[in-house]
């Protein structure tokens, strides 16, 4: 099994169309497929410093389908309660046998330190405010699936993008990819800085009639959010998508969302379970895309 610094996933950015491309032409390959021995003999180890229920999960879904074994650290339960620090942990783990990590940290360079300490290819499964890479590719997957290419779309990212590494990811990787970003929302929730060039609104029902598809994204209040703009009422009559806004969307407009999600606030029940929504396709295809993307870090056959 591979040792040595290795290139894991940290970040989306500068990557080109065909690297892009290719792990969504793998992931697909793997969806539907069974558990086979493909990365047989492999640790693959997660560390989750934040709350998770699909990204952790379907990582760990995804290497056991691959055949490799997973070892979980659960912060809440493990010596990091103890004052052990991250470096020590992650040496500690390294010298279990991990030969591929995957983290979830407060830090936005979490991903980049642990790969330094362990010389093991590192997964990033989201970083402070930087990127949640894997959650762009499963997007980028599942609205290739919807459509058939990706060439052309146009996206509106809607709510708290200031505090969302879910929004840094889909900025890094979807222009590449041909797909035309708005960014929509309260001032508060947009980034103060716009080196992407893409479009910016605070106007969403003035977007809805232009766009294939409506991303939402839930207000992290646990990253002070609320303190800028209440998640209430208020924030769902302006920015909430409801029954009415979704008859505003072109006919063949879809809905996506990262979760969790805030029903009620960013999001009603009437679009969260209706016909437009991708929402369950998004957290499906969490397990093939993560599939790929442990296989080319470990140098898989696939
Ligand atoms: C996101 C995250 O943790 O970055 N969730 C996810 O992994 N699907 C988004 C969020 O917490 O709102």
């Amino acid at each position: 099994m591979s040792t040595g610094p290795q290139h894991g996933l940290v970040s989306l950015r500068g990557l080109g169309r065909d690297r892009l491309e290719g792990l969504l032409d793998r992931a697909q390959s793997y969806v539907g497929s069974l558990v086979s021995s493909e990365l047989a003999g492999a640790t693959v180890t997660t560390a989750f410093f934040e709350a998770s229920t699909r990204t952790r999960l379907s990582f760990d879904r995804a290497a056991h389908r691959l055949g490799a074994h997973v070892m979980d650290l659960s912060p809440d339960l493990s010596s990091t309660t103890k004052g052990e620090s991250f470096k020590d942990t992650i040496l500690t783990l390294t010298a279990m046998g991990t030969d591929l990590f995957v983290v979830r940290h407060w830090l936005a360079d979490a991903a980049d330190l642990a790969a330094e300490w362990s010389g093991r290819p590192v997964i990033n499964a989201g970083v402070g405010r930087r990127e949640h890479p894997t959650q762009t590719l499963i997007d980028a997957m599942t609205l290739r699936q919807e459509f058939g290419h990706l060439d052309g779309l146009r996206m509106a990212i809607v709510g708290d993008i200031r505090n969302s590494r879910v929004a840094r990811g889909h900025l890094e990787a979807f222009p590449t990819l041909g797909v035309k970003l708005t960014l929509v929302g309260p001032t508060p929730f947009l980034p103060n800085h716009n080196p992407w060039g893409v479009r910016v609104s605070t106007e969403l029902d003035d977007e809805l009639g232009d766009v294939d598809v409506v991303y939402l994204l839930r207000i992290q209040n646990e990253r002070g959010a609320s303190q800028a703009i209440p998640a209430d009422q208020s924030y769902a009559r302006r920015y909430g998508m409801n029954a009415e806004r979704l008859s505003m969307l072109k006919p063949a407009a879809v809905v996506m969302h990262p979760g969790p999600m805030n029903r009620g606030v960013e999001i009603d029940d009437a679009v969260a379970d209706g016909e437009r929504s991708l929402i369950l396709d998004q957290v499906a295809n969490g397990v093939p895309l993560r599939m790929a993307v442990i296989a080319e870090a470990l140098g898989g056959t696939g």
